[in-house]
């Protein structure tokens, strides 16, 4: 078979017209729609492109491409990004969501997470056609040739991923497709869940009394919380895990836009893949965790964290990305990530003890600043009010999902106090998770948060939290008090300034 004609088998999708499978090189293949029309979704503009870029040949009228089409399951952090930037490079995305309310947000415009300028680009590809929501995922699997999964993966009761969400999308593509699709996980999920998404798959046809080909691939995401969408635009790498080289082409073809300076696209087997995500969380969180460790030791030996920290960082083997102390790693994914990853090893009978190690010190971190308010205030903090700057687990989101926010304002409320909390994003969802109660008052701004209040625990490093008027904060508070717990000011000039002041590893 010449090369050209493996391409295109590799390129086919289930039961291509044979025109199609017959093609080659020389087929005037940009001159000619006809001979490849009625590809299912992979468009014939899109197999041009593929077909020219790989041959080196001019792009022509490039324009007249139609878009791929695409499903997305889960509207969330993770989907509500993946769907827009897609829609965004013209493709067709269809969002599926289960939850009504959300869905209903969406199609009335607005947008139920905060992400730094996701606003504006949702607004403007529904507003063009290619951006659409819905709850029905009978159609969502008409419509895409990808089905991509991103429902959430969140803790079991054992800490290991509960893989519910996204095998009950496995069950509804197998209940309703009726022709090849695609199944791309981008949800992080154990070792082996691919396997799993296909035996539901098969499952669910075999209910049926039908049998159709399909492929699954891993395709982990990467993105930030408060930089997503620079983060999927323009990705360091795109992971596609498969067995089946051709998906790898179709993967290849639909992230070709966000590819285009270099190759980011690294291919490899599925469960390579699945291991990748897991290995870059639990990497960033142990980096996060030995500097906390080593923060502590700071604290009790009179050394200063931040020199360390400048002095490590400068190699380039360490670097500065992710040594910074702290009041512990919080969010979505590093802590249920490393969770889960050490579940794994203990299931297969593999004591995994640096994630254990790391699990254990993050928890003990995320009660240093309560430790260090409770030991200012001799270990009697009934009756007493803390002004508490930053709810969302990390600057630019309003994700509170394990913040060490969380645990301080919850530590604080045992030990009988009151807050007074700020947030630049997150007080909506502050509502959402703790309702009213009477031990805690959501402030409209950082000053307001300050009224009256006994201390100020400063726990999101916010950028508005970074330079405050230090003379007016001292007026507002009842004692002149700053517990940081993310290393914002100069413990020199604040206590210069008639602060006591409290930070991370620092003298
Ligand atoms: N948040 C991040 O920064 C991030 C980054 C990389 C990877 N991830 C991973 O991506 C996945 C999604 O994370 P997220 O933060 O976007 O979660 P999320 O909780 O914000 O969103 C998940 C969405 O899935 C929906 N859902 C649940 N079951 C569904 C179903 N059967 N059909 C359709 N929708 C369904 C939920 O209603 C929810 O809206 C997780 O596995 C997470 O670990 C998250």
């Amino acid at each position: 078979m010449i090369p050209e004609m493996l391409f295109f088998n590799h390129l086919q999708p289930y039961n291509a017209p044979n025109s199609y499978k017959n093609c080659s090189k020389n087929d005037q293949i940009t001159d000619n729609p006809g001979k490849f029309a009625d590809l299912g979704n992979i468009t014939y503009c899109r197999l041009k492109r593929a077909y020219t870029s790989r041959y080196n040949k001019t792009i022509q009228s490039e324009e007249t491409c139609q878009s791929m089409k695409v499903t997305i399951y889960g509207s969330g952090y993770v989907g509500l990004v993946t769907g827009t930037c897609l829609a965004e490079v013209g493709n067709d995305v269809l969002c599926v969501d289960i939850d009504r309310a959300k869905i209903d947000m969406l199609l009335r415009g607005e947008i139920p997470i905060y992400e730094p300028g996701l606003d504006a680009m949702v607004a403007k590809n529904i507003a063009s056609g290619r951006l659409r929501f819905t709850t029905d995922a009978a159609e969502g699997v008409a419509h895409g040739l990808f089905q991509f999964i991103a429902v959430g993966t969140p803790p079991d009761e054992d800490g290991s991923a509960d893989l519910q969400y996204v095998l009950a999308v496995a069950n509804s593509i197998g209940e309703h497709m009726s022709e090849y699709r695609v199944i791309v996980d981008k949800s992080t999920v154990p070792v082996g869940t691919a396997d799993k998404v296909s035996e539901t798959v098969n499952a669910a046809l075999s209910k049926r009394g039908t049998d159709m080909e399909f492929d699954v691939v891993s395709n982990p995401e990467f993105l930030k919380e408060g930089a997503a969408l620079d983060d999927f635009m323009k990705p360091d790498r795109i992971v596609i895990g498969t067995d089946n080289p051709r998906t790898t082409e179709l993967l290849r073809e639909l992230y070709a836009p966000f590819n285009r300076n270099h190759d980011r696209l690294v291919s490899m087997d599925i469960r390579s893949a699945e291991l990748t995500k897991y290995a870059a969380n639990a990497m960033l969180a142990t980096k996060i965790t030995f500097m906390n460790e080593l923060s502590n030791l700071a604290d009790l030996l009179g050394a200063d964290i931040e020199n360390v920290r400048l002095g490590i960082g400068s190699d380039p083997r360490i670097g500065y990305h992710f040594i910074y102390p702290g009041c512990g790693y919080g969010g979505s994914c590093f802590p249920k990530d490393v969770q889960a990853l050490e579940r794994t090893a203990n299931e297969i009978g593999y004591k995994a003890e640096l994630l254990s190690a790391v699990e254990a010190v993050n928890l003990r971190q995320k009660q240093v600043m309560f430790n260090k308010i409770s030991q200012h205030f001799e270990n009697n903090l009934s009756g007493k009010t803390i002004a508490l700057w930053g709810l969302a687990f990390k600057p630019n989101t309003d994700d509170m999902r394990a913040a060490p926010s969380r645990t301080l304002m919850e530590a604080l409320w045992e030990a009988g106090a009151k807050v007074q909390a700020y947030d630049p994003e997150a007080m909506d969802e502050a509502t959402r998770i703790y309702g009213t109660r009477a031990d805690l008052t959501l402030a409209d701004s950082p000053e307001a948060a300050l009224a009256g209040a006994d201390a100020l625990a400063v726990v999101t490093e916010w950028s508005a939290f970074r330079s405050p008027d230090f003379e007016q904060l001292k007026t507002r508070l009842s004692q002149p008090t700053i517990f940081d717990g993310r290393n914002l000011y100069d413990p020199v000039r604040l206590r210069a300034d008639g602060f006591n002041y409290y930070c991370i590893g620092r003298p």
